[in-house]
């Protein structure tokens, strides 16, 4: 069942944040590098990235902007990102605690907002959109990248499987929907693709800290559907039956604020 208050993202995250903080997929995965093209940041910019987690899109943006803030739920998470900017001498990059749909900061005090890899999370997108057309200057453009679903049907199943790995999934919705919610907000669509990614099933799992059970439970569910369900689902399996990964759409889309 999805989550109904945010308490199971801080959770969750705070429990697993070493685990993101070592994530390549978060890290290095190639949704990064078309973000910050379509973002295309300058030294004018005041970046705002929303569920930054350990802070791997603010720490991309940081040299190429004047300022960035990375806003996230989870303390823990946020700790390493405020670490690694400590690290690497990024004196442009703060990070404060705080939710995305309520966003702690005035209107029109961001030229970008950006947010990768978390809007699944979120339990109100449309308050999240709202809040981010809000603190966006005239002229300003918010860049999401997000795992999709490539139907309405594959939604409901992977909601089922993504919440059984990780409590604080809540919705993975086709293009379509999120094309309706953006225009909803008062956002022009201005430029979207989709960028593959492979998600091998024992480092998926691990990352979750999910156990033997709790992995049995998601290979069962994989299991019941049938092959053309699999195929559409993304499910890879090797020569011997056994599921060994899945693959997905990660949407990667520049929303515009008219002035
Ligand atoms: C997969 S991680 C973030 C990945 C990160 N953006 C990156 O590029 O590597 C998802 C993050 O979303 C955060 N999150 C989930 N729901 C949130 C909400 N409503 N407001 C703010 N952060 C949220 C979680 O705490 C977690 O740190």
């Amino acid at each position: 069942m999805p989550n109904d208050t945010n308490s199971a993202s801080s959770e969750y995250f705070n429990a697993n944040a070493a685990k993101y903080a070592a994530s390549e997929v978060h890290k290095h995965g190639p949704s990064l590098p078309v973000l910050l093209e379509f973002a295309a940041p300058t030294l004018r910019d005041r970046a705002l990235d929303v569920a930054t987690g350990t802070g791997n899109t603010a720490h991309a943006l940081a040299p190429f902007v004047r300022e960035v803030v990375g806003l996230d739920l989870a303390g823990g998470m946020l700790a390493h990102a405020r670490q690694r900017a400590q690290d690497d001498g990024q004196t442009n990059a703060t990070f404060v605690q705080g939710s995305a749909e309520d966003l702690p900061f005035p209107d029109a005090s961001f030229t970008l907002v950006t947010s990768r890899h978390a809007p699944h999370h979120f339990l109100h997108l449309d308050r999240f959109l709202a809040e981010a057309f809000r603190v966006l200057e005239g002229g300003g453009r918010l860049v999401i990248a997000d795992q999709i679903s490539v139907t309405p049907a594959v939604q409901v199943w992977m909601d089922g499987y993504q919440t059984a790995r990780d409590p604080s999934h809540h919705a993975q919705r086709p293009v379509e929907a999120w094309r309706e919610l953006a225009m909803a907000a008062g956002f022009v669509w201005a430029q979207d693709t989709l960028v593959p990614y492979r998600l091998d099933f024992e480092d998926w799992t691990a990352r979750s800290s999910n156990t033997p059970e709790m992995v049995e439970r998601l290979r069962t569910h994989a299991d019941a559907l049938n092959k053309t369900e699999r195929q559409a689902a993304g499910l890879e399996y090797d020569a011997a039956g056994k599921l060994t990964a899945h693959h997905e759409q990660m949407m990667v889309v520049r929303l515009e604020k008219c002035w």
